[in-house]
């Protein structure tokens, strides 16, 4: 099965509140994407990547100082993204369309946040297993705290059952099909959820929104942190050096 991921790296990283955008900060002096790229050219499982950056300078950066010196061979192409995550992973799949051998379309693809370097070959591998399996798969791990639903005013309204409650990473992993027309359909359709006030915050929810296909949930890792806002980076720097 060809295996094609697409990385997300076209964010500004608001949460992070750093000057570069957090993808780009240096652990060992190497950008946390650089990792994320590394889990990904290493793996048997994936033919090809596709990298989706903020920016035409990012697509300079990103072959002058990760991928040239480094010497990635399965980047196929470095795109510019979009204004949310959603247009950024809409315009990795079209690449995935255009600009690979035709397999691609016939395979699967793994969708993976560029700052999530932490991402390991056991994960990916699972993610694979699963997408052959299920055709939809997202990478999860069960809640430790206690989750509430709050009412807009800030009190507690509801506690859902601890044991049903999961928290979502990257890698996602879909049949190519499936999840291209899931996005085809937001596309059209995304000024309507908007004017709803639904945000589309990953690619599982696409599915779920726009088909009836089941997304299984895949054991992730604890971690496999998406590098969100300061107090993320000690810890994976301690990850990625152990
Ligand atoms: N991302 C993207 N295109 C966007 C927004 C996000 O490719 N328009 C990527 C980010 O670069 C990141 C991943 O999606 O690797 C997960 O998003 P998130 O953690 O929310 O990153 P940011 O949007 O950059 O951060 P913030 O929400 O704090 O601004
Ligand atoms: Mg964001």
């Amino acid at each position: 099965t060809f295996c094609t991921a697409i990385v997300l790296a076209a964010g500004s990283g608001k949460r992070m509140g750093t000057k570069i955008a957090k993808q780009y900060l240096e652990i060992d002096g190497k950008p946390l994407l650089y990792y994320t790229l590394l889990a990904f050219e290493r793996s048997p499982q994936i033919d090809k990547i596709i990298l989706t950056v903020g920016s035409e300078e990012q697509i300079s950066y990103c072959q002058e100082t990760i991928l040239r010196p480094y010497g990635f061979q399965k980047v196929a192409s470095v795109i510019t993204g979009g204004k949310e995550r959603y247009d950024s992973v809409w315009r990795g799949l079209q690449a995935v369309r255009n600009d690979l051998p035709k397999e691609a379309a016939e395979g699967i693809v793994f969708i993976h946040d560029g700052a999530r370097p932490m991402v390991s070959e056991d994960i990916l591998e699972r993610c694979f297993q699963d997408a052959q399996k299920y055709h939809a798969c997202v990478a999860a791990v069960p809640v430790k705290d206690t989750i509430k639903i709050a009412d807009e005013n800030g009190f507690a309204e509801t506690t859902p059952r601890r044991d049903r409650v999961w928290q979502v990473q990257t890698p996602q992993t879909f049949s190519f099909g499936l999840i291209y027309d899931a996005y085809a359909r937001l596309a059209e359709q995304k000024d309507a959820l908007a004017e709803k006030g639904i945000q589309i915050t990953d690619d599982a929810m696409v599915v779920e929104t726009f088909t009836d296909h089941p997304v299984k949930l895949t054991e992730g890792s604890y971690r496999n942190l998406k590098v969100t806002t300061p107090e993320d980076l000690p810890l994976a720097e301690k990850y990625l050096h152990s």
